[in-house]
C-alpha cells in the first residue's frame, strides 16, 4: 500500500500533467509485474515515483544535484534532462523514505537504461515508454512486444529513443548504448 501523502506530495512537486503520466506508468508497471512475476508493490512504487526528480519551476538542476552529492558524468551535465533520474533516486530516498535498492535503481536508470537491468528496472523503463497516454511513431510495435518478450520490446524502445536523440543532435548516454549492445548480444545467443 502506497500512503496517500506520497501521491499528494508528488503531484505538488511535479505538476498534474507529469503526475497523470506517473499514474499511467504505475498502472502499466503493475500489469507488467503481474505478467512477469515481479513484486507488484515494488513495481507500483517505482512506477509512481520514477519522475519524482522532474520538479516544477525554475530549478538549478546542477546545483541541486551537487547539494545531494550526485556525481554527474559529462553527458548528464550537457543533457540536463537526464539528471531527473539520479535526482529522483535521491528524492525517493530522502523525501519518500524508499529504502529498497531495486526500486531506487529502477527510478535512477529509467531514462538511460543500463547493462544488466533487473526485471523491475526493465518494467519501469518500458512502462515509462508505453503507458496509455504515450503516442509516437512505432509505439504499437513496442506495446505488442511488451508482454511477449520484454527484452525485444526494450530494444525497440531504445532504438526509437536513440533515433530521436540523434535527430535532435543530442548526446547518447553510454548506459543506453551498453544496454542496447547487451540486448542485441543476448538476442544473438538465443
Ligand atoms: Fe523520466
Ligand atoms: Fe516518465
Amino acid at each position: 500500500m502506497i500512503e496517500g501523502w506520497i501521491y499528494d506530495s508528488l503531484k505538488e512537486d511535479i505538476g498534474s500533467y507529469r503526475y497523470n503520466h506517473s499514474i499511467g506508468v504505475m498502472n502499466t508497471s503493475i500489469e507488467l509485474a503481474k505478467h512477469y512475476g515481479c513484486s507488484i508493490e515494488k513495481a507500483a512504487l517505482a512506477g509512481l515515483l520514477h519522475d519524482c526528480g522532474k520538479l516544477q519551476g525554475e530549478i538549478n538542476l546542477l546545483k541541486m544535484a551537487d547539494d545531494f552529492d550526485i556525481i554527474l558524468d559529462n553527458v548528464m551535465k550537457k543533457n540536463k534532462e537526464l539528471i531527473h533520474g539520479p535526482l529522483g533516486e535521491a528524492l525517493a530516498k530522502r523525501k519518500y523514505h524508499v529504502i529498497d535498492k531495486d526500486v531506487l535503481n529502477a527510478i535512477r536508470f529509467h531514462t538511460t537504461g543500463r547493462e544488466n537491468m533487473s526485471i523491475l528496472e526493465k518494467i519501469v523503463y518500458l512502462a515509462d515508454v508505453i503507458e496509455p497516454s504515450r503516442n509516437f511513431d512505432g509505439i504499437e510495435k513496442i506495446r505488442e512486444m511488451a508482454y511477449e518478450d520484454i527484452d525485444t520490446s526494450i530494444l525497440y524502445a531504445i532504438d526509437s529513443t536513440v533515433k530521436f536523440i540523434i535527430q535532435r543532435g543530442n548526446l547518447i548516454h553510454l548506459d543506453t548504448i551498453k544496454a542496447r549492445n547487451q540486448l542485441i548480444i543476448l538476442k544473438d545467443l538465443e
